[in-house]
Formats: structure tokens, sequence, C-alpha cells
């Protein structure tokens, strides 16, 4: 495996900027401010590995669907709302065929608690419901259920046959049979509200769209991790409330599966467009801070930290120190944002000479004291300058860096493919080896 400097920012002093080896980036930037121009699709191109992409249009897959490349153009479309484009292959996730082994179902049944209750810890209803679906889950995968045939049993609460299919299969002491045979025997009010819990769990994916996604074959992680694929997740915000539960999912099984092939050699670029605006990620702290030593390089754009804390609660006040690097685009107005950027873009000590005339005599004297400034004004931040991004360096130190829209730099130009322009950018420095000089 070649030697990948990072994410692409754009170019600083006439060499390209990198974030640096495994070090993740956050984009905040307010919409049209160059988001998806300049940062998510110059690092679609430039990365010599497979990526997943969420959105909420389907402009970014347009333009690659017309473009050559080398690798395969897939896509997961859990709305229904995306039309058919030539050389675009769709794929689908189902978190039923993801429980045909037991393991497989607990995670299953733990993302589905830990989206319905994002911000707050576990309850004993949602950890009851999902107690109660992991069981089910597994015998629903393992009698090749489909997700709509799975839905309709958890509401009419009906788990024939299966405390005898997990006993046949495993005997009466393995996990499953015995947390299913306790919670059936709850008594019959705590166990009606646990049924209506399971079912509320399952509320994304009773759209006839979503049960279409989930039919579709599902993705290879083999094949997808053997070439430069990207796995395009487009879905309207509007559409937010039922196709979470599907996305995160997803999601989930590919960080999951590149940590487990991250020895092979697999690795994968997480370029979270919108992120907000398509699923708010439970696990988004872990997959940043976790990933890019197991193979999971992040690349989020968020419009401000304000819709951060709205979709993470207090985990986003930490968002700044989690991604090793942050990029502001201009326009951001959201002024708790602008103060934390100032605030983390540290302060220096500016000297101040004052003149004092003594009571007596003749003459001044004068005295030296130090006042603490920001490094940064608010007002600059918010202004910023105009083709240029802020960059928060590792090490907190403030650069600007000049943005590289894809349709006006030459080197993303349609008739290169991806393979030469990854070797052309590898041999530059990554911005984590740039000396000390600032424009700032
Ligand atoms: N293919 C394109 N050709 C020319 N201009 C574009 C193209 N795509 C986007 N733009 C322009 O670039 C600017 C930034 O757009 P974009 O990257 O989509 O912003 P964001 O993702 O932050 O909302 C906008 O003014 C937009 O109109
Ligand atoms: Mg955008």
């Amino acid at each position: 495996m070649n030697f990948d400097p990072g994410i692409y920012l754009g170019r600083a002093q006439n060499v390209d900027a990198y974030s640096g080896s495994q070090r993740s980036t956050l984009v905040l930037g307010p919409s049209r401010s160059g988001k998806t121009s300049s940062l998510i699709v110059p690092n679609l191109l430039m990365k010599g590995y497979s990526s997943v992409i969420t959105s909420t249009k389907d402009d970014v897959l347009r333009a690659m669907s017309e473009r050559p490349r080398n690798g395969s153009l897939l896509l997961f479309d859990p709305s229904g709302t995306v039309p058919e484009l030539p050389r675009v292959t769709r794929i689908g996730y189902s978190p039923v065929r993801k429980s045909l082994s037991w393991d497989g179902a607990i995670l299953v049944s733990r993302t589905l608690t830990t989206i319905s209750r994002p911000t707050l810890k576990e309850n004993h209803w949602s950890e009851r419901a999902a107690a109660l679906l992991a069981p089910l889950l597994h015998v629903a995968a393992l009698r090749g259920s489909s997700l709509a045939e799975f839905c309709s049993l958890v509401d009419a609460r009906d788990s024939t046959g299966v405390a005898d299919t997990l006993l046949e299969r495993y005997g009466a002491h393995h996990a499953s049979h015995s947390l299913l045979t306790g919670i059936l025997a709850t008594e019959e009010r705590e166990l009606s509200g646990i049924w209506s819990s399971a079912s509320g769990l399952l509320a994304g994916m009773r759209t006839d769209a979503a049960r279409q996604a989930a039919d579709q074959s599902s993705l290879d992680l083999d094949k997808f991790f053997a070439g430069a694929h990207q796995l395009h997740i487009v879905a309207p915000s509007r559409f937010q409330a039922v196709t979470t539960p599907l996305i995160v999912g997803l999601l989930d099984y590919l960080v999951h599966g590149t940590y487990d092939r991250y020895h092979q050699g697999a690795r994968l670029l997480l370029a979270l467009d919108e992120l907000a605006n398509v699923a708010p990620l439970p696990q988004l702290a872990s997959i940043v801070s976790e990933g890019g030593g197991q193979g999971v390089l992040t690349l989020a754009c968020l419009q401000d930290l304000s819709q951060a804390r709205a979709r993470w609660g207090e985990q986003a006040q930490g968002f700044l120190s989690l991604f090793a690097s942050t990029v502001v685009l201009p326009g951001i107005a959201d002024r708790a944002t602008l103060e934390m950027i100032r605030n983390l873009g540290g302060t220096y000590f500016q000297p101040q000479r004052s003149l004092h005339r003594p009571r007596r005599g003749r003459g001044k004297t004068s005295t030296t004291s130090w006042h603490e400034r920001s490094r940064l004004t608010i007002a600059q931040i918010a202004a910023g300058r105009p083709g240029y991004a802020l960059g928060l360096t590792p090490a907190k130190e403030a650069r600007w860096i000049k943005l590289t829209p894809w349709f006006n730099d030459p080197r993303f130009s349609s008739d290169r493919t991806l393979q030469p322009m990854a070797q052309v950018l590898s041999t530059e420095r990554p911005w984590s080896e740039f000396s000390h000089s600032s424009e700032l």
C-alpha cells in the first residue's frame, strides 16, 4: 500500500496541502461555500482506494457517471428518489441479511437502538427491545425472510417457532435461546411494552423504498476493497427520519468491514457530505478517533457547529478537537462556531509600550506590558478570503489554503483517469510536513 498523505485540502504555498496520514478532517462552511466541489470531489478523484460518499443530492454521482473511471460506481438509494443513471449499479442493505450470524444480529439490534436514542443513554425499554430483536432477526435471516416479512412479524408480535429454531440449532444454553425465552416469560404488561418498543425501532423500514433498497443485491466487501470503487449513499433530507436506520447500518457495516480487513490492505475514504442532513451517525466520534489507525479516513462536511449540536447534542462541543484538522470556508454566521474556531487558533502576546510623565522632574519614562490577543479574529474567520479556506493544522496553527474546485482545476479534468492523478499528487509533501511559516 502506497503512502497515503490523508485528506487533500487544496494548495498552500504552491504545493498540495494534505491533512496528514490517517488524519480525519472536518469541513465547516455554509451552503455553496465549496464543500462538495473543492473538498469532496477532489478527494474522490484522487484516492486510489474505495470510498463511500453520503449526499442529499445526486450531483456528485452524476458528475462521476459522466467521466471515465477505473472503479465501479455503486448507489444505495433508500428513499427511491434517484433516477437511473448510466454505469451506476444499485446495491442493497438489509439488516435481516446482516443477521445471518448471531453476532451480526446483536450488532444490528444495537445499531437500531443507538439510532433511536443517539444523544441519550440507553433505557430499559430500548435495551429490552434490542434483546428481543436480536433472536428474531437471526431466525428471520436463517429462514431467508425479507425485511418486509420480518417487520410484519414484529408488528404482529409473532414469535412462533423462533425459540424452537434456536434450541434445535444451538441448544438450550446459547445466549440467543436464553435471551428470547427470558423475554417471552416477562410479565404480560411489560412484555407488551417491549414489543411496542421493538416495533418502534423498525419505524424506518416500513417504506416501500426502504424495502426495495433492502432487496437489491448486497455489497461484496472483499470485491469492494479490492479496487477503487465508489459507493454513493444518496438520501434527500426530507426522508431522513425513515432512511437513517438503513444508512447508519450500512456505514457501520462498511467501517467494521474495513477494520476487519485492514491487515489485508483494506482502506476506506468516508466522505460524509451533508452529514447532518443525511444521517446523524451516532458512532461518528469513535469512527473518527479509532478509524485512522484501522484504515478509515473520514472527511466530514457540516454547515456549522450549531448543526452538529442539533444532531449530536453535547458531543458536538468536542468536534473541533476530535478531528485532527479543520477546514473553515467563508461565510459562517453562527457566533458560537466562530468563537470556538477563534479560541482553537490560540493567542499570542503583543507588547504595548506606554509613556508616563513623572510627577516631578522632566522627561518621560516608558513601560512595556504584554497583552494577550487571539491569533484569529471573529471577523477574519467569518469573512475568510474569497477562493480560500482557513485550515487549522493538527497543531492548531492557522493557514490559508487556496481552494481547487474540481471544475476549475485542469488536474481534475475528465480526460484524466484516477490512477495517474493519484501518482502525480502523492509525490508532493503532505501538509503535516510543512514548515512553520504561515501566510497569516
Ligand atoms: N460543476 C460546476 N461548475 C461550475 N460551478 C459550480 C459547479 N458545481 C458547483 N459550482 C459552484 O461552486 C460553488 C460551490 O458549490 P458547492 O461546492 O456545491 O458548495 P457546497 O457543497 O458548500 O454547498 C457554488 O457557487 C456553485 O454554484
Ligand atoms: Mg455540497
